[in-house]
């Protein structure tokens, strides 16, 4: 059900948005992108965040009555981060006094850098006979002063004393939102780090990076430790419905992976794990179960339902990841059992939610993940594609690795583009098998149905001697051994009608068509590759322009590495659930309809 939207005005900028009730003023803002200054991560203790209702209510806040004096309190000042949007509401915001720092990332956002995980260097009063507050109170009151809050674990208690008093009371406070990760001798604030990781069920990518410059580091990727145990999300289910054992070896497979991955990176940067406080970490529902040890066996029964879709934010030991002892994992949300936390980051890097253009995000795998829409409305659903575009279930198929065809162009000869460079070719990855179907569509050897050629019916062809029959079945051959056969295409054309039906079930619910679209973004490790004129030649996404078809490469890596810079967006990621409305394609007549329509390859003159 949508929710009735509020409309908040922030003078003097007279930037406006609407919003769902309940949103705080200090999220809005930032969903349109108007930096409201805070130092404590929207906790309600710096107190910088304040601004003044003009028209609408907010009611006071127990955090209010702390930071702001009686005098604010009554001509309307709030804090903006605890003060919930509840009616129409106009307010003023003071002018920025410290400016913060912003990388790009993602398809050209500007990220304000403001990591969850702070620094606060102190210098404490000595205990004395006068003084004898404790540790813990000596270490929060400073705190307190520069508007941040503490909770202290047992860990941190244990060594707090000999920190103190080896570093003679001069120490860095590392905090991860308001939970004290650790108490550093003497000043460190120059040394603060984080990990990203985009945690596919084919690849893993992390990427180190620097808290305080917003740089890469240093970036490692590798297969998934679990694809022994199955390609897809569904398979790995499987095993673990085996039984306990199998869960844990699930559990320590991908544990393995991602472990080996941080030490990788410690070593490239020359970086030390105990400097390295937060990790990011988006992927499927059933991957971020899988690593939590948490039963995913019902994401794959019917109703489909998940453990948990809420954002964690699990201490690392708990999780089995080896950053710094007392550092924390934060998962981003998950919209269902289907549209994970890597779409829910895909839909921050590239601002689909909150830019005023219709545009459709594909992520291409054997799931085809896709949201449709604007900051006014976002739909979004999940298409079984099979496993045609990972390269699987495909004669000659194979990963897009070295002797993949990754690209191919027929003219009256046939030109091949191979991962590795000038090496003989092994097989077709996805891009590649895209690329032939699209070529062979152009070169007249295939037909709108997706029926090909044989060498008797164009013998005058140019390339008609690369039509060949393989175990009685019609084929075109790429390379020596490498070729490509009629039911190829046939699972390939499955696949893009499975992906193509979801984005026409998503326009028709939205009420567009494709000439209402101002762009289609291609992402993931697959949908980033491709070729967008050959996707719209296949039909795989709708007929606009083919400038308009933008691959945007990694946007759920992009978006991890945003929630770790910065808190605001992370807080914008926690939000979109609730903005992003999720259309069921199973049981819905129209899917059966329209899936039957786009099996076949669009006529060339509506594509070209
Ligand atoms: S009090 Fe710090 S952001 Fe609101």
């Amino acid at each position: 059900m949508i929710q009735k939207k509020l409309e908040v005005i922030y003078k003097p900028f007279d930037k406006a948005t609407r919003v769902p009730p309940g949103t705080t003023l200090f999220s809005a803002a930032h969903w349109i992108g108007l930096p409201i200054d805070s130092t404590c991560g929207g906790r309600g203790t710096c107190g910088k965040c304040k601004v003044q209702v003009l028209e609408g209510g907010a009611e006071i806040t127990t955090a209010d009555r702390k930071q702001l004096r009686a005098a604010e309190l009554e001509e309307g000042w709030r804090l903006s981060c605890q003060a919930k949007v509840y009616e129409d509401t106009t307010v003023t915001v003071p002018e920025l006094l410290r400016v913060p720092k912003a990388a790009t990332m993602g398809v050209n956002r500007l990220v304000l850098l403001d990591p969850n995980v702070r620094k606060v260097f102190v210098e404490l009063a000595e205990p004395s006979l006068t003084d004898q507050r404790s540790d813990t109170e000596r270490l929060r009151d400073a705190l307190t002063a520069e508007g941040f809050d503490m909770k202290v674990e047992l860990r941190v208690l244990r060594t707090l004393p000999s920190v103190l008093r080896d570093a003679e009371f001069k120490v860095t406070a590392v905090l991860g939102g308001d939970r004290l990760i650790a108490v550093e001798p003497g000043d460190t604030r120059e040394e603060s780090y984080g990990v990203a990781m985009d945690l596919g069920t084919t690849t893993v990518v992390g990427t180190l990076m620097n808290l305080k410059t917003g740089m890469a580091e240093a970036v490692r990727s590798t297969l998934n430790g679990q694809a022994p145990f199955g390609a897809d999300v569904i398979s790995r289910i499987s095993h673990g419905m085996q039984g306990d054992e199998a869960k844990t070896e699930l559990r320590d497979a991908v544990l393995r992976t991602i472990n080996t991955i941080l030490s990788e990176l410690y070593e490239s940067a020359g970086v030390g794990r105990d400097r390295v406080y937060e990790l990011v970490i988006v992927g499927n529902a059933t991957m971020l179960h899988l690593l939590l040890g948490i039963d995913a066996t019902p994401i794959s029964m019917m109703p489909f339902t998940p453990a948990f879709t809420d954002p964690l934010y699990v201490p690392a030991l708990d999780a089995g990841i080896d950053i710094h002892a007392g550092g924390y994992v934060q998962t981003l949300p998950v919209v269902g059992a289907y549209v994970g936390a890597d779409i829910v980051a895909g839909i921050m890097a590239t601002g689909l939610a909150r830019e005023d253009k219709m545009r459709v995000f594909v992520d291409v795998g054997t799931n085809g993940e896709i949201v449709l829409g604007s900051l006014k409305r976002v739909l979004c659903t999940a298409a079984p594609a099979g496993p045609a575009f990972e390269g699987s279930q495909i004669r000659c198929g194979m990963r897009a690795t070295e002797g993949a065809i990754e690209g191919v162009t027929l003219t009256d000869h046939v030109e091949l583009q191979v991962i590795g460079g000038d090496i003989a070719p092994r097989g077709i990855c996805g891009s590649g098998l895209v690329d032939t179907v699209a070529q062979l569509r152009l070169a007249g050897l295939l037909d709108a149905g997706g029926k090909m050629r044989s060498r008797e019916e164009a013998p005058e062809h140019p390339l008609s001697d690369r039509l060949i029959m393989v175990d009685g079945v019609r084929a075109f051959l790429l390379a020596e051994n490498v070729y490509l056969t009629q039911r190829d295409v046939r699972e390939l054309q499955f696949g893009k009608g499975s992906i193509a039906t979801g984005i026409k079930v998503l326009m028709d619910v939205m009420g567009v068509r494709a000439t209402d679209l101002d762009e289609v973004l291609l992402g993931g490790s697959f949908g980033s590759y491709l070729n967008p004129e050959s996707a719209k030649i296949i039909g795989l996404v709708p007929a606009v322009d083919v400038d308009h078809i933008l691959s945007v490469g990694n946007t759920a890596g992009e978006g991890a590495k945003m929630a770790l810079l910065s808190f605001r967006e992370r807080q914008v990621a926690f939000e979109l659930p609730d903005k992003v409305e999720y259309v069921e394609l199973s049981g819905r007549s129209d899917f059966n309809d329209s899936f039957v329509s786009v099996l076949q390859f669009p006529e060339l003159e509506t594509v070209q």
